[in-house]
């Protein structure tokens, strides 16, 4: 059926064309299929509690506040330009300067969740874990793999602010906040329906990458407004000023570990001696 070839491969290039043309030369999402079987279980299973992650039972008990994954790493982490996770899993293990330890990408992901979900770490192991992970590192598929000896950051991380942070000015930020995020997120910075809080006890802790300054600016420039990101470098740190200026969740690193029996688990299902 040569019509039928001819007008499937226009679709292919077409579409390959749309990923090329949304992120430049960045890899996109791997074109191929999500295996079969259980693997392929697991990957579906982990973008699901991506999106889902505080309603999904899987999940919900490890989040302490009103953020799912994609909240930020939006389109479930494909937006190539809002924190992906394309190309993620081929910087680790990596070393993490904040945990003072080389970390994998499991790590990286549990720490997420007493982070910026204000919850509790899930085992290492757990379904929710391996299934995210799962899921993060098939958006690697087919890239070298490159061990980051510098910082836990994928190749599309988003890229730093070219602004001092010394000249970060709440007030104007104020003014910003008011004019572009207000009508989403509300004045009083606890957000309505489906758009999350941005301040207050139901947003990311102290902890959280975003509550640095000069990080929610980097990834405010390329992510929000969320229907036409367009702030400057320095609107985007003046408003990250802003939002960060107000209170939320302290980080105690205690408070979101679990018991260390259930640091970790056996990642079998066949652990139980056979008769
Ligand atoms: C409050 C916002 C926020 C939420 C919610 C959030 N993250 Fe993140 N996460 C970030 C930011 C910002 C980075 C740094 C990304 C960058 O520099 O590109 C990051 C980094 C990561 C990385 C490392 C990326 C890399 O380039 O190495 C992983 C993996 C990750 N997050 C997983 C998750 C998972 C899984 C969840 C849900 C359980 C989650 N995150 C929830 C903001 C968030
Ligand atoms: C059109 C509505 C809309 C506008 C305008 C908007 N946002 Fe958002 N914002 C969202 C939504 C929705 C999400 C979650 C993304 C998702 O779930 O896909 C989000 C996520 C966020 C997050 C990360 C999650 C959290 O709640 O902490 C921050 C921070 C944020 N926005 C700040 C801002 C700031 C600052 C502005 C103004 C410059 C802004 N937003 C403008 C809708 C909006």
């Amino acid at each position: 059926m040569k019509v039928y070839r001819w007008a499937t491969a226009v679709v292919v290039i077409a579409a390959l064309g749309l990923v090329a043309a949304s992120g430049g030369e960045k890899p996109a999402a791997p074109a191929r299929a999500i295996p079969d079987g259980p693997l392929g279980d697991a990957i579906r299973l982990g973008e699901m509690l991506v999106e889902q992650t505080t309603t999904h039972p899987l999940t919900k008990p490890y989040v302490g506040n009103a953020l799912n994954c994609t909240s930020c790493h939006l389109d479930n982490g494909k937006n190539l330009n809002a924190a992906t996770f394309i190309g993620v899993a081929s910087a680790y293990p990596a070393w993490s300067p904040r945990e003072g330890r080389v970390v994998t990408l499991e790590d990286r992901v549990l720490n997420c969740f007493m982070r910026s979900c204000n919850g509790v770490r899930p085992p290492l192991g757990s379904r929710a874990s391996v299934a995210v992970t799962a899921y993060i590192t098939w958006l690697s598929a087919d890239m070298p793999l490159r061990m980051n000896p510098s910082k836990p950051n994928g190749p599309n991380a988003v890229p730093t602010l070219e602004i001092s942070t010394d000249q970060a000015d709440p007030s104007r930020g104020e003014v910003i906040y008011a004019e572009k995020c207000a009508s989403c997120h509300a004045k009083n910075g606890a957000g309505r329906k489906e758009n999350p809080p941005v301040w207050g006890p139901r947003s990311y802790n102290q902890g959280a990458g975003l509550a640095q300054t000069p990080q929610l600016g980097a990834w405010l420039k390329v992510a929000m407004p969320l229907d036409e990101p367009d702030l400057t470098d320095h609107d985007a740190l003046d408003v990250a000023a802003f939002v960060n200026s107000h209170n939320r969740p302290a980080f105690k690193l205690e408070d979101h570990l679990p018991p260390s029996s259930k640091l970790g688990e056996y990642n079998s299902e066949a652990g139980s001696p056979k008769p």
